[in-house]
């Protein structure tokens, strides 16, 4: 121990959970332990440590920390100043570990996305009534420092947007399908074959897990209470290379897109398919890795980009709540008193923006003019169109229409149109182009 940190006491961590997180916690409390004391002035040590089997070989040594076969006990113990929750779920042990953490006092840091997501509101509430901080960076986007950026280095502005891709997953499966041209099915294969994909395979693909990331970030840019249930989520199994193909022919990438802004109509929460023009960060943005853009009043747009998840990422950003606990630096878990929290008004329609829209159209005389006036009747303006002759089938036109910004409401009744003059031979694809 440096001399002069012998004046402050260490910090004591107990850790619940002890895979991918948690070893890599453990690993950077061991290996760095030097540079974790000069940099916050005092030793950072590990008292106790709990998972399921106390037996599985976890390839460090952990014969110097205390075992508890239960996560509340370790929470409870006397020589445990924080609790790091790194075990999952959005019950059970992981949220009766937190509650009991923070009923006494104590500091939790967690990765916990589902938990937060869920009980994010009364969690803090907790914590905030007990003097203890709640703190979750390694829960949204992994590695990338964006609830710091968001609470200390934007805290001056009135943020205005955030955009984010952020389920690695997902954007590994859509950029695979237009490199290779694989088709969707075969790529959710080889993820679950890679092991990248969660034991539930629908909180990565349908948006949900990416969905909890953004309900949080929602709370932290808009000082709202966290209503993930308002998000409007929709997965990429809908995706086609036909569209990955289109989209691209017409400069746009298809990703699975995070957006929340907070507008007159209220707070806009969307975790869905979109275009983005294939020139910009967002559109660069290829295979696993996470990209979350952040628009301030004053700053203007930043662009942070790094690795989503992975042992060596996530747990850098367990490291950096920690140290902050151990600096003694307290940041309320949303960035403001969670008592100054407001419930936000669900937006009730999206700010209007171009979309995409793929028809199959009869290949017949007039068939074209009925779609043109069904667009113009809703008052939806085009801005590109293009019909492609081949297909398999001699009788179906493809034909594709980027819009001019429109409320989605008028596209779904220009839809709505088309569909009763009997011209289209199956459902529109309609995908919104988020402007970046
Ligand atoms: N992996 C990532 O890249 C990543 C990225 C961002 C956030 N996160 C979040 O970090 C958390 C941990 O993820 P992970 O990938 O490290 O999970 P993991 O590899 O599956 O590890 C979970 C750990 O928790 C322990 N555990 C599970 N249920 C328990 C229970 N009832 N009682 C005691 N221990 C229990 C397990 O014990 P055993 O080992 O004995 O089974 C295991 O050690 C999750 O909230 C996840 O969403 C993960």
């Amino acid at each position: 121990m440096p001399a002069e940190n012998l004046a402050k006491a260490p910090l004591r961590l107990g850790i619940a959970g002890l895979g991918t997180v948690g070893m890599g916690v453990i690993k950077i409390v061991q290996e760095k332990a030097d540079l974790l004391a000069l940099r916050t002035g005092r030793d950072v040590v590990i008292s106790a440590v709990s998972a399921r089997s106390k037996s599985k070989d976890r390839g460090f040594d952990l014969s110097g920390y205390a075992w508890e076969d239960d996560p509340v006990a370790l929470a409870k113990r006397g020589d445990v100043d924080v609790f790091v929750e790194l075990m999952g779920g959005d019950s059970g042990p992981a949220k009766t570990a937190t509650e009991a953490a923070l009923a006494l006092g104590k500091d939790v840091v967690t990765a916990n996305k589902a938990l937060l997501a869920h009980h994010g509101q009364a969690l803090a509430e907790t914590a905030e009534a007990n003097g203890a901080v709640l703190r979750f960076e390694a829960a949204v986007a992994g590695g990338i420092p964006v609830i710091k950026a968001l609470t200390e280095g934007l805290a001056g502005n009135g943020i205005t947007r955030i955009m984010g891709v952020m389920n690695g997953t997902c954007n590994y499966i859509l950029t695979r399908m237009q490199a290779t041209g694989q088709g969707y099915n075969a790529l959710f294969d080889e993820c679950a074959r890679l092991g990248y994909l969660e034991a539930d395979p629908q909180l990565d693909v349908g948006g949900i897990d990416a969905g909890h990331k953004l309900s949080l970030l929602a709370s932290v840019a808009f000082g709202t209470k966290v209503n993930f249930a308002a998000v409007e989520l929709e997965g990429i199994e809908r995706i086609s290379n036909d569209d990955i193909a289109h989209a691209a022919d017409m400069g746009y990438k298809i990703k699975l897109l995070g957006v929340t802004q907070m507008s007159g109509r209220g707070l806009e929460q969307r975790m869905t398919p979109c275009l983005v023009p294939d020139t910009s960060p967002l559109g660069q943005l290829d295979g696993g890795t996470n990209m979350v853009v952040l628009e301030g009043d004053e700053v203007g747009q930043i662009v942070l980009r790094g690795a989503g998840a992975g042992m060596g990422p996530t747990a850098s950003a367990v490291m950096s709540d920690i140290l902050d606990i151990a600096r003694g630096t307290r940041i309320s878990t949303f960035g403001q008193p969670a008592a100054t929290l407001v419930d936000a008004i669900p937006a009730v329609a999206a700010t209007p923006a171009p979309y995409y829209l793929r028809l199959a159209l009869i290949d017949k005389p007039g068939a074209m003019a009925k779609i043109t006036s069904a667009l113009g009747d809703a008052g939806v303006s085009i801005d590109q169109m293009r019909q492609y002759g081949q297909t398999d089938d001699a009788d179906v036109a493809p034909v594709l229409i980027v819009t001019d910004p429109t409320p989605r409401s008028g596209l779904d009744a220009a839809i709505e149109t088309m569909q009763a003059t009997g011209v289209l031979v199956s459902d529109p694809v309609a995908i919104r182009i988020e402007t970046v």
